[in-house]
Order: structure tokens, then sequence, then C-alpha cells
């Protein structure tokens, strides 16, 4: 028995290939340092553990939760919009908790792409945005992010006709895998872009709050008008550490919101109730450990920017997210350079290529991992030197 065909256009996921290869290193005895993950290594806070542990122990929250998510919950996600953005959020009609950003963005697909349709994508780019497209039977089409356009999309360089085809267009600032961050005045010709052609406009921000260097990222919704044809996907993955715990949410325009909705209720019952309790300890309580924790971020990437320059690999140094994301040396493929430092070095980073075509010629080097073990990876590398190809 054959599966559907549309798996044919689904590659295996990417990050799942390169695990299962670590794992049997690993098996072989080899000491891999994973530079490559794209999580936070360390846990939330204790006050957010603990408001999960005192809501499972309550016989009251282990029923189904629920399509909407909380009330609760879509109040504090309103309120963190409006503290940290001043941003206006109706908690019952622009804010939809998922199961972790991802399915929502899966799912935002199969709301809104026919077979035919396009979806723009930025490339490189999260995989979840094209696969999604692909498994809606919707065709992705790249958008280059470029580094002499401070790897932001050129929306002049669309074809007209390509603009009109398209019913969705991801963005995403601060960016995984480049490590960008995009200046306002790019977020308002997004929306007048996605305004002028009919395309529902859709930024994912799950790295808002990764940020160093004093940088604060600012939100698309903040536009005037971008409720009209945006939305925000946002998640407590990496700001809260909770890439585990599987939350986020879509918030902005209404009819999209319940479009996601109607697909979400057909497939999923909503998230675990301790889960979404522990989401608003997390989003209303204590924020100063978020610093702290970037902190640390910082000078790890302040290490890995410093010992790599000295290998020869030139880097720009991100003012958000948890990634660096180096050209590979002259002579080299992003698949290369990222086999050798795993088989002669044990040092794993993310080949650019597995973020589409227009990431070869790159590493994605990860933060997410215990700074001495980053530090042991790069007395690692400080003997490499490149190869002759
Ligand atoms: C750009 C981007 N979007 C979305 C996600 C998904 O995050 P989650 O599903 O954990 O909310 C990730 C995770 O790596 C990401 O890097």
């Amino acid at each position: 028995m054959q599966p559907a065909d549309r798996l044919r256009n689904l590659p295996p996921y990417v990050f799942a290939r390169l695990g299962k290869r670590i794992r049997k290193l690993q098996a072989e005895g080899r000491d891999i340092i994973r530079l490559d993950i794209g999580a936070p290594d360390m846990p939330p806070a204790d006050f957010i553990i603990e408001a999960l542990n005192h809501s499972a122990w309550d016989p009251k929250k282990h029923s189904y939760a629920g399509y909407v998510g909380t009330p609760a919950l879509r109040k504090a996600t309103a309120d963190y919009y409006a503290r940290r953005f001043d941003v206006e959020i109706d908690p019952d009609t622009e804010v939809l908790p998922l199961i972790g950003s991802k399915e929502g963005i899966a799912n935002m697909a199969l709301a809104y792409l026919d077979p035919g349709d396009l979806a723009l994508v930025p490339d490189p780019g999260y995989p979840t945005y094209t696969m999604g497209a692909r498994l809606a039977g919707a065709e992705p089409y790249p958008m280059p992010l470029l580094p002499e356009n401070d790897f932001l999309p050129d929306m002049d360089a669309i074809p007209n006709d390509i603009a009109d085809r398209a019913r969705l267009m991801w963005i995403s600032y601060p960016n995984n895998p480049t490590g960008a961050i995009a200046p306002t005045e790019f977020f308002e010709k997004a929306v007048q872009f996605a305004r002028k052609h009919d395309i529902m406009l859709c930024h994912d921000v799950p790295y808002a709050d990764v940020t160093f260097d004093g940088y604060k990222a600012p939100s698309l919704l903040q536009v005037p008008g971008s409720k009209e044809v945006a939305v925000e996907f946002n998640s407590l993955s990496k700001s809260y550490n909770m890439a585990g715990w599987r939350v986020g949410m879509i918030v902005g325009n209404p009819q999209a919101v319940q479009a996601l909705l109607q697909v979400k209720s057909n497939i999923d019952s909503g998230i675990f109730l301790p889960i979404q309790d522990a989401a608003v300890a997390a989003l209303t309580g204590d924020q100063s450990w978020l610093a702290k924790r970037n902190a640390i971020y910082q000078e790890r990437r302040d290490m890995i920017v410093a010992t790599i320059a000295e290998i020869g690999l030139e880097a720009r140094k991100p003012k958000a997210t948890l990634y660096v994301w180096p050209h590979v040396p002259e002579g080299y493929t992003s698949e290369d350079l990222a086999d050798e430092w795993l088989l002669d070095l044990g040092v794993s980073v993310t080949p650019g290529s597995a973020f589409g075509k227009y990431g070869e010629g790159y590493i994605r080097i990860s933060v997410g991992q215990d700074t001495e073990r980053i530090r042991e990876a790069l007395e690692r590398l400080r003997g490499w030197k490149p190869k002759k190809r």
C-alpha cells in the first residue's frame, strides 16, 4: 500500500534526519557537541514550573481543554501585546492559543491555500512555511533573503502576476536562520504590499524577546491598520524556554484567527490546561529573568563570533535570535563544512542549505547549548583549517 502522493513532495523533516545521524555517531561512542539545535538549553523560571505543578494537581484540569484556549491565556496574550508593543488586541476575537506555533503555521496553509495557489516564503527560512504550502497542494514561491538587502525580502522584485496569485506571505524578524532584524519601515511596506495584492501577511515572531545589546524587537501589528491584512504567530518556546511544552498563539486579523480555528477544531483538541495556566504565569509574572537569560546568550554569541573570525569565517553579530550565520570558506558547500566539523571535530552545526537554496554558502550555529560545551566546541574549532578543495 502506498502513502498519499503529497508525501512525495514532503521530504522527512531536515532536523529529524540530522538528529538521527548524530544519534548514530553517539552510539559509536563519539562526543558530539550540538550547536545545531534551535531551542533554549536552559529551563523556564521556577515560578512557571510551579504554576504547571500546582495546576496539574487540580482534578478539574485533566479534561479536554476546548478549542479556543482559556480566557485567562487569551487575556494574558492581549495584555502582553499591550505592555510589550502598545498594541490593542481583542482577547475574544484576535487571539487563538496554539500547540506551539509550528502547528499553527502548517495549519494556516490548510486554512488559506487551495491546490494551485501560491505562498510567498522567505529563502532561507523556517521549513514549515514551505512544507505547509506543499501539504495543502499549493506552491511555495521563494523570496530570497540576501546579505546585500540585510536579509530582508525585496518585495519590488516579486512579479505582479506572482503577487496577485499569492494568498499567504511569510516573514519572520528577528529571523531564523540569518539572525537579521527588520526596521519598522519594512513592516509598513509589507502591510502595503499585502493590502495591494490581497494577501494574508503572516509574521512569525518566536524570537521577539530573545534580543541582545539593548535591542527591542517590534511587532508588525504596531503598523496602523495591519490587523486588516496581517497576523502574528508568537510562541513561548524560545522567549520563555518552554520549547517542549508546546504553547504559542496567533494574534491579529480576526477572520484569519477564525479560519485557523475552523481547521484546528477539526484536528486537535486544545492545549493541556495546566500548560495554559503556566503560560499565563509566564506572560504575566516577573519578566526580569529574561534579561539575565539573554545576557547568557549574548556572551555565547560573542564567544562564537570571535572564534569563528579567528578561523576565517565571517559573520554579522546578531542582535536577536539564537543564531550566528557565517559564510563558509571558499571551496566548501554548507554540507561539506557541516559534515567535516561533525566527523572530524564532533561539532554539529546546521548547513544553511537546510533552510532553502539561498541558505547555501552558510552554516547556522546556535547559542542554545551550555556555555562550557560551547567553549569546548570552540576549542576544537580553533585548531581547524580549511582543506584545499
Ligand atoms: C522561525 C520559527 N518559527 C516557528 C518555530 C516553531 O516554534 P514552536 O512550534 O516551538 O512555537 C520555530 C522553531 O524553531 C522557528 O524557528
